[in-house]
């Protein structure tokens, strides 16, 4: 399979911001790929270069093989975008929009109204757009995005205003795409999101592109700490310095006693062969632990 998606050296800035600062990648056929950052890290403005719909100041991209800019009418059928702003068309319900969007690519209203249903808007579908609630919208411009079924969806933020449900239900609306063989480039400031979904995330921060890799690779390349806890009260913290080791780092902050470690088989033993193991939770690294290492800064989104 070769790359569908080439991206190389791009650069945008706005005056003295460098929103992009030399970002190079490339997404497979078929990969889940991930652009991950917090607030202003330069996703959208690389994710809208790539769609074709921003100019960069210098860089390549090819999309299947095409330049998107200038405007690419090739790629448009082929591609489908969920921009990081919803914009409909005014006064229409949603299935009026949803239907609009499929008559521009030529696809039959039948379609229209399946994805309707399958982003559970189906008893919304008489509503105006502009009286959807913001996690409705999200869902209609993610099916606008995909009604004419393209071999590439770029989603910016999908999930940023989803609550619980609707967040798992698009997860395992995309999870489908993929696994039918479409190509899936979405940012997200959302760690868990990343890597429950994504083969590849590249961390995005001031423009830049800090590191890239599947996530467990990245979490795994860390030298990070385990985290086992215990409620407050199980063991006292002078109890827990005797069974941990001498580098390890014991908080208690009333209702949990968190020991940070490098060898938590050790420390798990000590504990299971003494039974303290009252409310026990072993957390391991995460992306944001690998975004820390990388950045020296917490992850905030
Ligand atoms: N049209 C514009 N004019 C001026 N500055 C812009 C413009 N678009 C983006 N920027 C700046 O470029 C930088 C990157 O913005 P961008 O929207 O790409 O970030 P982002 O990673 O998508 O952030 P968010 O998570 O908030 O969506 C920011 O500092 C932003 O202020
Ligand atoms: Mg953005």
């Amino acid at each position: 399979m070769g790359s569908t998606i080439i991206v190389n050296d791009l650069r945008k800035h706005y005056g003295q911001v460098h929103a992009v600062d030399g970002v190079s990648f490339s997404v497979e056929e078929g990969e889940f790929f991930g652009i991950l950052g917090p607030n202003g890290a330069g996703k959208t403005t690389t994710l809208e270069i790539v769609e074709g719909l921003r100019q960069a100041d210098s860089g390549t991209v090819e999309v299947l093989g095409e330049r998107p800019w200038p405007r690419n009418h090739k790629l448009l059928t082929r591609i489908g975008v969920q921009l990081q702003a919803t914009s409909f068309f005014e006064r229409l319900t949603a299935r009026e929009q949803i239907r609009t969007f499929a008559s521009l690519y030529g696809t039959a209203p039948k379609k229209a109204d399946e994805m309707l249903a399958t982003v559970g808007l189906e008893d919304k579908a008489d509503t105006p757009a502009e009286k959807l609630s913001g996690g409705q919208a999200q869902r209609l411009s993610i099916a606008c995005a995909l009604v004419h079924d393209p071999d590439i969806v770029f989603l910016d933020e999908p999930s940023a205003a989803l609550d619980p449900q609707a967040r798992r239900n698009l997860w395992d609306l995309l999870r489908r795409l993929n696994e039918g063989g479409r190509t899936v480039v979405l940012t997200t400031h959302y760690m868990d999101e990343a890597e429950s979904l994504c083969d590849r995330v590249a961390i995005m921060d001031q423009g830049r592109i800090l590191e890239s890799g599947p996530p467990a690779a990245l979490v795994r390349g860390l030298d990070a700490v385990t985290r086992i806890s215990l409620e407050t009260g199980t063991i006292s913290v002078a109890k827990a310095a005797e069974l941990a080791s001498p580098d390890d780092v014991i908080d208690d902050d009333g209702v949990s006693l968190t020991i940070a470690t490098r060898t938590p088989a050790v420390v798990l033993t000590a504990l299971a062969e003494r039974r303290l193991l009252t409310g026990l939770q072993v957390r391991g690294a995460t992306l944001e632990d690998v975004f820390l290492n990388l950045t020296g800064r917490e992850y905030r989104a």
